[in-house]
């Protein structure tokens, strides 16, 4: 989703900022990857079938708490994975987990900028970007830069949201339902980008465009409240004035801990979201 993530830059409640905001949006990665984690062992699985030998080395383009430098450590177990990201703050989060997990030797961070030069100089097998790609400055670029590190042969994987999910009942919105439709129209997160062509003009042929449909029932874990509750707090946050007092008032109640009609305590979640990923291969 090419608007998806500059909502980090506006989610604080608070006045920490920059820290802050990092703090937050590194929650809402982890979380996501708990609460996806079915989804992305089904992905990753997908792209040990498509990778034409077991992949030695892995590159993650703009990692951030390593949700997908993790699961590819743990799905090839014989790989070296090296997570690319701009925040300390992310490749620090990494680097504990990969730790706490045992994959220290396998997993490691490299803090660089990817709209500057190319920051590596090897040659791997897999490369991966989910939700980042549409950060860059210059995507083509970054593209390009993957090709070259690419062996013949090898895949890309890049991967985007379509768009944030959803967690509400349609019929939340007191005496009005569709509180949450209102909420992602309100934001106006555009359309997500499509990266067919521009692989196609880095030089990468496309195996496969596929698309991810989560749809988790409720009753949900606790992560997963968690998970909806930071992620419409951060949406919360930019819809002062913009919604009528009567929706942001639910919201409220909803975002609010504890209370009969806390996130916390409804049963009636779930996380409805679909993801698209493009595996291409450098020929
Ligand atoms: C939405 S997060 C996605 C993180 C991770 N790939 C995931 O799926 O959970 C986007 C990440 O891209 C990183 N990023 C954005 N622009 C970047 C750049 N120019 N160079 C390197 N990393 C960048 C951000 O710091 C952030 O960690």
């Amino acid at each position: 989703m090419n608007t998806t993530d500059t909502h980090a830059a506006h989610a604080h409640h608070g006045h920490g900022g920059a820290d802050a905001d990092a703090a937050v949006m590194a929650e809402v990665l982890e979380l996501d990857a708990e609460v996806l984690a079915a989804y992305l062992s089904e992905l990753t699985a997908w792209l040990d079938e498509l990778s034409d030998r077991e992949p030695g080395r892995i590159l993650d383009l703009g990692s951030g708490t390593g949700t997908g430098a993790i699961a590819l450590a743990r799905r090839f177990t014989q790989a070296d994975v090296t997570g690319v990201d701009l925040s300390p703050h992310m490749l620090h989060r990494l680097s504990k987990k990969a730790s706490a997990l045992g994959l220290a030797d396998r997993v490691r961070g490299l803090q660089a900028d990817l709209n500057e030069d190319w920051p590596e100089s090897g040659t791997y097998d897999l490369v991966w970007a989910a939700s980042s790609l549409h950060h860059m400055a210059d995507p083509d670029r970054v593209l390009a830069g993957a090709f070259d590190a690419l062996r013949p042969g090898g895949l890309l994987a890049v991967t985007e949201m379509d768009f944030f999910p959803r967690f509400l009942p349609d019929d939340l919105g007191m005496g009005r339902p569709g509180l949450e439709a209102r909420v992602h129209a309100t934001l106006n997160q555009g359309p997500a980008v499509d990266w067919t062509d521009h692989l196609a003009r880095a030089g990468f042929v496309l195996d496969t465009k596929r698309l991810f449909t989560i749809d988790l029932p409720a009753p949900l874990p606790a992560a997963a409240a968690r998970y909806a509750q930071v992620c419409l707090g951060r949406m919360r946050s930019r819809l002062d004035g913009q919604l009528s007092a009567e929706d942001l008032a639910t919201l409220d109640t909803v975002l609010a801990d504890g209370g009969p009609h806390s996130i916390q305590r409804r049963e009636d979640l779930t996380v409805r979201t679909t993801r698209t990923t493009w595996a291409a291969r450098r020929p």
